[in-house]
């Protein structure tokens, strides 16, 4: 009697904390916050050493690894997980809940992950996740603790959690477009009123023809306006949703860097600006044409933002020597106006342009919004360093490939 009602207890506190947790997570609407907590709840609630999330990428059909307790996401990142020939994707293709008791002898176990991870998976849970009756992903719980298996009781509360998990990612993508949706149109809505405005001018009679000219470079402008703003903005969107993928491999920096300022100088010499490079050569591992585009626009940024006559140094340096794993720091420097503090903590935000200097130059507020996408999917950082009146410097690290 007492056995079982103490198993009762037991079963109850786990209900009364599921439901906490459902809560917690249908107050979330950050995919990256959210897909960290279901981790911790699977976790906590199977009693396990771990756990993880694999989704279902809608375009390609791929399953990938997008969150696991101890393991950052660029150590993910490489990881996909064939459908037919691994557990996950067999608990996604049919649906159903999944126990492997011992992986040793299970040969549809899908070694590849514990080996590029150096992790021993013993026992495995899997269970599907479902929203709206559509598969989008697997749950995963890893090696329960002490010498127990996992049981009846641990499948439904990991089958609960999945279900409650699976809604709440369905519902924290919605929000992420919608809210992209909002401030796209709100963006476009301004070169689309001056292109208006320009045509219903253009086909006035009494419209002096010395004013065509000046017309026509305006729509122009608007024009390329639309098209920039439109491809850097579904970059974002991409990268923002993760389903961007980085294409890495190890390459040489300083040539990087030295192509990039052969692009921009052109504009820098039209404004009688300088532009130094100081860099040894060091190999990182990265995704090539990615980190051209953010260098591209630290560049170019440097020059843009610049004063007549102005220099701008771009150079490398180990990044904290004994850092795990080596970093490298590529710095861009320039003598431009500087940015003020309150401005420089909204820097990295979409469409960020800085009052003072929007009304002079060209351009979508996109630029270093993208580029900490995309440093941040290298587990790289960026940030800066300025003085109003002095010039400002942009910092960014890299993975470097050591010769070890
Ligand atoms: N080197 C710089 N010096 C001063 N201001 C800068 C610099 N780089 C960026 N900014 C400010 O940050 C804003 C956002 O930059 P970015 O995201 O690259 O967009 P864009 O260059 O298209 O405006 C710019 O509009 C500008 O106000
Ligand atoms: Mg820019």
């Amino acid at each position: 009697m007492s056995v079982s009602s103490d198993a009762m207890q037991k079963q109850l506190a786990r209900y009364e904390r599921i439901i906490e947790i459902s809560q917690q997570l249908n107050s979330t609407l950050d995919l990256a916050t959210l897909l960290r907590h279901i981790v911790s709840a699977a976790t906590e609630l199977t009693n396990s050493e771990g756990a993880s999330i694999l989704l279902l990428d809608e375009a390609t059909g791929e399953l990938r690894f997008e969150q696991a307790s101890n393991l950052s996401a660029t150590e993910l990142e490489r990881i996909i997980v064939p459908i037919e020939g691994s557990i996950a994707g067999w608990v996604v293709s049919h649906g159903e809940a999944r126990v492997i008791q011992d992986v040793d002898r299970e040969p549809s176990f899908f070694k590849n992950v514990d080996e590029e991870l150096e992790f021993r998976t013993r026992n495995i849970l899997a269970v599907p996740m479902k929203a709206r009756s559509r598969v989008i992903g697997a749950l995963e719980s890893v090696n329960k603790n002490g010498e127990e298996r996992f049981n009846s009781e641990d499948i439904k509360t990991l089958t609960i959690l999945a279900g409650q998990a699976a809604i709440a990612i369905e519902n924290a993508k919605l929000f992420q477009q919608s809210d992209f949706m909002s401030e796209m149109v709100h963006e476009l809505r301004t070169p689309l009123m001056a292109l208006k405005t320009s045509t219903a001018l253009l086909v006035r009679p009494d419209l002096p023809p010395e004013k065509h000219g000046y017309i026509v470079s305006t729509m122009q402008g608007e024009t390329e306006r639309l098209i920039r703003l439109t491809s850097e903005f579904l970059d974002l969107a991409r990268l923002e949703s993760g389903r961007a993928r980085l294409e890495m491999s190890d390459f040489e920096i300083t040539r990087l860097i030295h192509e990039c300022v052969d692009i921009i100088d052109s504009q820098a010499v039209t404004r009688g600006i300088s532009v130094q490079i100081q860099s040894d050569d060091h190999m990182v591992m990265g995704d090539r044409g990615k980190l051209k585009q953010v260098l591209l626009n630290l560049l170019t940024n440097a020059v843009k933002y610049n004063r007549e006559g102005g220099s701008v140094l771009i150079s490398t340096y180990l990044h904290r020597a004994k850092a795990n794993p080596p970093m490298l720091a590529v710095a861009v420097s320039d003598t431009g106006y500087g940015i003020s503090k309150e401005n420089q903590r909204s820097m990295f935000q979409k469409f960020f342009r800085g009052s003072d200097t929007s009304g002079f130059t060209a351009g979508t507020g996109l630029g270093l919004a993208i580029a900490k996408q995309i440093v941040q999917g290298h587990g790289g950082e960026i940030w800066l360093d300025s003085e109003v009146g002095q010039g400002s410097t942009f910092y960014l690290t890299l993975p470097l490939v050591t010769s070890s």
